[in-house]
């Protein structure tokens, strides 16, 4: 028997509460508390009917050998979801208006269906010829895709199943863009709610699980970047992307943060031109491209994100201040990684810092997660400070602890190889447990100066230092 159980869900964030109230208590949203009636089945208490027993089966499948994957042929797309689109999976793109999600997918589903696997792309935020036209402007109306601007649930999959009969089975990818704009008709609340967003993925995730159909959905992001509608979202799929750049530069990063069939951390890097994205296959060349020689206040970071190395220039700029308290104005870095970066330096090393006005920018519009980064900031800083440009060819990577003390990061060997492919000499690097010695990588040798200290950049300034002698 089910009785009818009523709760209370805010919409900001979907905390339940058993009562209605004006002001989430979770997320503190105003208003943001709506009622939603949840079936709930009355438990069976001991004496009970009894569950249907399950067959397990084994690990390995003796009639399966691999498990193929779609693979687009869009090396920076495949290597993001771990090597081509898993069948039957659901995976949830999430970015900014207008970064390119709707690009991306349409290039996605046309390359896809050209390699014969069956694409529906469902816009519920654009009509169809509205698609059309830019699949026009891409240079790809040719494609074999399915297309359809709807938002009802009921209705898509009634047409992508395969179980209406008649028709060719069911689809091999469906994409959803968004789903913020599909509703299911059974519920009250406005498309887009939480309750809306949950219910309609859930159903679609149901349905295309059970027939070994891939979907993709396309979720809009709050202000503070976060996938609009609860992160329940998040654990109903299994591979979770982030299309992310800053809007008045080409570069767009598509990042996984999490996947069930691969490694996260990846990303993929695309250029958007005006016949769409183009992939970049080397991006450290294009992030370096510009850079000036001989400037203070920049440095070469070798970078790694997820398996891939990649180097990017970190720019400083010091300025004496005028204000109480001095201005700090960080893009593409965590602005308490560079708060902790000055107060090492200061109460380390004795840099008269903190009272200047500090600009950091990581140059390309890319975004730095890794705290690598914290010895090329350090030494972009001391570059600014001091008005004298670092050793040209030189690349830095690791980590700086509270003591100002270097610490070792991950994968050093994959990051002086890519630095040494892009024609870097030198590299300044924490020391590692085995004795220093200058390093030859494949692509030419690189002079690796190994530091355990912030202070020891200062020497990086003067000629015949410790630290150079020790290397050379
Ligand atoms: P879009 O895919 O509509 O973004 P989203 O779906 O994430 O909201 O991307 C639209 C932006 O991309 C728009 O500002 C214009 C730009 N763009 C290009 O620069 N070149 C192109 O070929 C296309 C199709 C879009
Ligand atoms: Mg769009």
């Amino acid at each position: 028997m089910a009785r009818v159980k009523k709760s209370y869900v805010c919409q900001s964030c979907g905390a339940v509460s058993s009562r209605w109230a004006g002001k989430c208590e979770s997320c503190g949203e105003w208003n943001s508390i709506a009622e939603e009636v949840v079936e709930a089945s009355v438990p069976k208490g001991m004496g009970g009917a009894k569950g249907r027993k399950i067959d397990f089966v084994s690990l390995s499948d003796p009639a399966r050998s691999d498990y193929p994957r779609h693979v687009s042929g869009i090396e920076e797309f495949d290597r993001v979801v771990g090597g081509g689109l898993v069948p039957g999976s659901a995976v949830l793109i999430g970015g900014d208006p207008g970064i390119g999600k709707s690009t991306l997918l349409l290039q996605l589903v046309c390359s896809l269906s050209q390699k014969s696997v069956r694409c529906v792309y469902v816009s519920g935020e654009e009509a169809v010829d509205q698609v059309r036209m830019r699949a026009q402007r891409l240079g790809l109306a040719e494609a074999p895709v399915e297309l359809a601007s709807a938002t009802s649930v009921r209705d898509i999959l009634a047409s992508v199943g395969g179980d209406s009969g008649g028709d060719k089975g069911p689809m091999d990818l469906l994409i959803i863009d968004s789903i913020q704009t599909m509703y299911v008709d059974n519920i009250d609340s406005a498309p887009g709610t939480v309750t809306q967003v949950r219910t309609s993925a859930q159903e679609i995730i149901r349905h295309a699980k059970a027939r070994g159909m891939a979907v993709m959905f396309v979720g809009h992001v709050t202000k503070d970047g976060q996938i609009a509608g609860p992160r329940v979202l998040e654990h109903m799929v299994d591979t979770v992307l982030y299309f992310e750049g800053d809007r008045s530069h080409q570069f767009r990063i598509l990042r996984g943060v999490k996947n069930r069939f691969g490694p996260t951390d990846e990303i993929g890097v695309f250029e958007m031109a005006g016949g769409g994205l183009q992939e970049v296959e080397n991006p450290s060349e294009i992030f370096l491209s510009q850079r000036g020689e001989n400037v203070s206040g920049s440095a070469v970071l070798a970078a790694l994100e997820g398996s891939r190395p990649m180097l990017v220039e970190v720019q400083a700029l010091v300025a004496p201040s005028s204000l109480a308290s001095p201005r700090r104005s960080v893009i593409g870095w965590d602005p308490n990684r560079l708060a902790m970066i000055v107060a090492v330096l200061e109460t380390r090393c004795g840099l008269q810092i903190g009272s200047c006005d500090i600009f950091l920018n990581i140059a390309g519009g890319i975004r730095i997660n890794e705290p690598a980064a914290d010895l090329a900031v350090a030494a972009a800083l001391v570059s600014a400070l001091q008005n004298n440009p670092l050793p040209p060819e030189t690349v830095f990577f690791g980590e700086v602890g509270l003591a100002g003390e270097i610490r070792q990061v991950a994968q050093p060997d994959l990051r002086l190889k890519e630095a040494s492919k892009l024609g870097f000499r030198e590299a300044v690097v924490p020391k590692g447990k085995k004795k220093s010695q200058p390093k030859r990588v494949s692509g030419g040798a690189i002079r690796v100066s190994e530091i355990d200290h912030v202070q020891m950049l200062d020497e990086l300034f003067r000629g015949n230092s410790a630290l150079r002698a020790a290397v050379v």
